[in-house]
């Protein structure tokens, strides 16, 4: 059983859990609304998805839609950032995948790409306080070496910094693009092969691929949430995201909140996952893959 405060309503509500060492909610999420709670009643702490990835869209759109410039609503948007990063590890989630930068990206204007380089580093600096208090690890996902010297260097600072962490693996995807990551791989591997005194190499298999990936050492993400409405994956994590199930929001980025997480989270325990099959997927099944 879980106890959660309900900000500025009864104390107390209660959760169940069968986890063998109960989730303590009520020091790790801190006080909740009443929507929260409504939605937290409803969720099964036991079948939280392993790896949820999240398209942040829609900054532009909320700035416009209150006469401000469009890099307002990149600023706004890291309040959402940290919303669902804290909150996905203090409900344990194994790994959180955000897409902040992709290659095609560089399209914008030159303005609002350095702004976006400098929010990072700023949001790097402002946040590592919350990440080391949550034991995640970061990482950063995609072609970093072609990114502004200053900024490969908070990155690798900020994965230095929390490598020795034991919880969440918070990935933020960086100059990232779904077909360049299978590019790389497929270099990466003809690389490896390059030595092999083999005549006729092995056929590549999934496994291969797989273990080549920017996100070798993670379960495919089991939901993908995209917020401002968009019916697009955008050129995101395209292998991984074969089984994913998709909840896209209309809600716009900066206005995505613990509520309209929970709700995704609510969302996705609603869905039949068969992977191609015929079954429903049981908690039995789940636990023994
Ligand atoms: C898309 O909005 C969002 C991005 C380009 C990603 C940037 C995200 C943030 C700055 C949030 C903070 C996150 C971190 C990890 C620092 P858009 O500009 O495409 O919106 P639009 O479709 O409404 O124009």
């Amino acid at each position: 059983m879980l106890t959660l405060r309900r900000k500025g309503v009864s104390p107390e509500i209660t959760v169940s859990t069968t986890h063998d060492q109960p989730l303590t909610l009520p020091a790790t999420l801190g006080p909740v609304t009443a929507e929260e709670s409504s939605f937290l009643e409803r969720l099964d702490l036991t079948r939280l998805p392993r790896h949820i990835a999240v398209i942040m869209d829609g900054n532009g759109r909320w700035a416009q839609k209150r006469h401000l410039p469009r890099v307002a609503g990149h600023s706004a948007g890291t309040q959402s950032a940290r919303t669902t990063i804290e909150t996905c590890a203090r409900l344990h989630i194994e790994a959180l995948t955000l897409y902040a930068f992709s290659v095609e990206n560089w399209r914008r204007p030159k303005a609002e790409i350095e702004f976006l380089m400098q929010l990072l580093r700023e949001y790097l600096r402002k946040e590592m306080p919350l990440i080391q208090r949550n034991n995640i690890r970061m990482r950063f996902l995609g072609r970093t070496e072609d990114l502004p010297a200053a900024v490969q260097k908070d990155t690798r600072e900020a994965t230095e910094a929390t490598a020795s962490n034991s919880g969440m693996v918070l990935s933020i995807a960086l100059n990232y693009g779904g077909r360049a990551e299978l590019v790389d791989a497929v270099n990466a591997i003809l690389a490896a092969r390059h030595n092999s005194s083999s005549v006729t190499p092995p056929l590549v298999t999934e496994d291969e691929i797989t273990r080549h990936l920017y996100t070798a050492d993670l379960p495919d993400p089991d939901l993908l949430i995209r917020t401002s409405g968009e019916m697009r994956v955008s050129n995101f994590l395209l292998w991984q995201i074969a089984y994913a199930e998709i909840f896209v929001t209309e809600t716009l980025w900066p206005d995505f909140n613990r509520a309209r997480l929970l709700e995704a989270l609510l969302d996705f325990q609603k869905r039949e996952r068969r992977y191609g099959g015929i079954d429903a997927d049981s908690p039995a099944k789940r636990a023994a893959r």
